[in-house]
């Protein structure tokens, strides 16, 4: 009796575990980008700045994720040579399909929290790497969702900025 006990309030410490460990680490969506674009790559050989390519970031709510146009200007399929690889095979596909490449926006916050890059980034004169310290270093997209950063932290610089730390600034 002890025993069938001891397993069965084991078993659900372990299934406990694994669903908080999940809802934490992925909120159990799986992301799979159509490209795995790699981060890395474009800022250190191609020495971009993050704003070449997330162009709303300064004016915008939301930083954006390019289209496929902004990557014509620097890939350009007949310069190409055959054995590019399996990332540039894919862009090239969906440059000859109709509509955009179908990025998945992953790096969220909680639903009913207010965000707005153009407030930090314009307002703030804050630089990407402040919240986003990472990135740079990526050298292909984070599988799952990814929350950006916790209440903690966005308190705790909105304090030492003098930042609102009213409720109703960040849930509306
Ligand atoms: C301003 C120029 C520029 C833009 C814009 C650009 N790239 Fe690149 N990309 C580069 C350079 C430079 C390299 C490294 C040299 C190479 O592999 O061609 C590179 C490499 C790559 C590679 C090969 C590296 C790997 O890890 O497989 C892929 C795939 C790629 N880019 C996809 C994209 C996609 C998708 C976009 C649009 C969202 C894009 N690039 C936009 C310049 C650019
Ligand atoms: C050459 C274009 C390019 C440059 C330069 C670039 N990014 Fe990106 N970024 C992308 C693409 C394409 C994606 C979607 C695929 C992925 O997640 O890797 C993306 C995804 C992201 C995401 C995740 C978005 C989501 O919801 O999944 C963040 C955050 C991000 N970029 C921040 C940055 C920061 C910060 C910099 C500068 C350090 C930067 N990016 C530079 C093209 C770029
Ligand atoms: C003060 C912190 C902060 C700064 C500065 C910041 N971000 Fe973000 N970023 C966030 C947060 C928080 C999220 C999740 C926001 C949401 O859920 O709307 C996010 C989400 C994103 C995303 C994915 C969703 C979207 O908005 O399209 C991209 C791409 C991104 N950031 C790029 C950038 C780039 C590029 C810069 C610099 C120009 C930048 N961020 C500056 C905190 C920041
Ligand atoms: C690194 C510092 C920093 C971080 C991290 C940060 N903020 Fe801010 N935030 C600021 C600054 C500075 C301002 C004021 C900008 C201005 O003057 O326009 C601001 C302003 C705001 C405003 C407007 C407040 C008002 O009075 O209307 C909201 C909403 C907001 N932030 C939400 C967030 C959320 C949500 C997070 C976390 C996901 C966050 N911030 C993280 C620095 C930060
Ligand atoms: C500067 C922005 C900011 C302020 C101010 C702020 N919050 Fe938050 N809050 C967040 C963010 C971002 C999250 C989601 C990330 C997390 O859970 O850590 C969050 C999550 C929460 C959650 C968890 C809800 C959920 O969706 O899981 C509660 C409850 C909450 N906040 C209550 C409050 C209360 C009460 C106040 C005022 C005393 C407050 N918050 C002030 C940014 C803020």
């Amino acid at each position: 009796m002890r025993f069938i006990l001891v397993f069965v309030v084991g078993v659900g410490v372990v299934v406990g575990g694994v669903a908080i460990v999940y809802a934490i680490a992925g909120r159990g969506e799986a992301a799979d980008q159509p490209i795995a674009f790699n981060h890395a790559v474009h800022l250190d050989s191609a020495g971009l700045k993050c704003n070449t390519c997330h162009t709303e970031a300064a004016t915008q709510t939301y930083a954006g994720i390019p289209g496929k146009e902004l990557c014509l200007d620097c890939h350009d399929v007949d310069e190409e040579s055959d054995d590019a690889g399996p990332q540039k095979e894919k862009l090239f596909a969906f440059v000859d399909a109709d509509g955009d490449i179908p990025w998945q926006r992953v790096a969220l916050t909680k639903p009913d929290v207010y965000f707005s890059h153009r407030r930090h980034v314009t307002g703030g004169n804050l630089d990407c790497e402040t919240c986003h310290p990472a990135q740079a270093t990526l050298t292909a997209p984070p599988p799952r969702t990814q929350l950006v950063m916790t209440m903690d932290d966005c308190i705790a610089c909105h304090e030492r900025e003098g930042a609102s730390v009213d409720c109703l600034a960040c849930h509306r």
